[in-house]
């Protein structure tokens, strides 16, 4: 069967490997997204090459060239809406966004932030975690509203915090988490599988496989 396939743009300022877990996801035929362009507001983003090994269009928008957050976001929108773009997948993007460029994608952008929202939203969540000494850690999928790293929750992955870690080995074992975490949540909401209610999302269809497990830390 033929799936429709939901055209999105996925935003990046740096590295992209969430970009490249996304791309991958999206090379798979059953899947309901295909990635329609990326967009990164740093001309020196590694992403920007994966896009183009995969063939996708990448596009630079330098925010240094324009004068106001209004008018920055007013070209991302038109190259977007260019590229006939359904949903937007932030993936490391690093600008905070005008209330009408949110509102212009309500419930169609989500966002990946890595810890278990809503604790440690901003800056340097894997310090923020080893600072409260949580045992679990992990990522976080959301619907995107104004407040930083808000929004309706889609999807967490867990990890455990261990001895000894640091914020780089801590950062590296969610990162593996967010690989798995973010192609999962796209597929559901471009399967148009999430429903808002009331800024909670419910999801449709059966849940139930594999929710037995427990992770604890330490374990038993
Ligand atoms: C990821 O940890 C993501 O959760 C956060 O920024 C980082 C981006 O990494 N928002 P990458 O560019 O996807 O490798």
């Amino acid at each position: 069967m033929r799936v429709e396939r939901k055209r999105v743009g996925v935003l990046i300022s740096g590295r992209g490997s969430n970009l490249q877990a996304l791309i991958a996801a999206a090379q798979v035929p059953d899947y309901p997204a295909e990635i329609a362009l990326v967009i990164s507001n740093r001309p020196d983003a590694k992403g920007l090459q994966h896009a183009r090994n995969a063939g996708i269009e990448a596009k630079v928008i330098d925010h240094k060239g324009f004068g106001t957050r209004a008018d920055f976001d007013s070209a991302l929108i038109e190259a977007l809406e260019a590229a006939d773009v359904e949903l937007i997948a932030l993936a490391g993007f690093m600008r905070l966004f005008t209330p009408g460029f949110v509102a212009h994608w309500h419930d169609r952008m989500i966002n990946i932030h890595p810890s278990l929202l809503p604790l440690f939203p901003g800056l340097d969540p894997h310090g923020q975690a080893l600072a409260a000494d949580v045992k679990l850690h992990g990522c976080t999928v959301h619907f995107v509203r104004d407040a930083t790293d808000s929004g309706p929750i889609i999807g967490q992955a867990a990890v455990p915090v261990l001895p000894g870690d640091t914020a780089e080995s801590l950062a590296a074992r969610v990162l593996t988490a967010e690989h798995r975490l973010y192609p999962h949540c796209l597929r559901l909401v471009a399967e148009d599988r999430i429903r808002i209610e009331g800024e909670r999302t419910a999801i449709q269809g059966d849940l139930s496989r594999n929710q037995a497990r427990v992770l604890m830390n330490p374990p038993d």
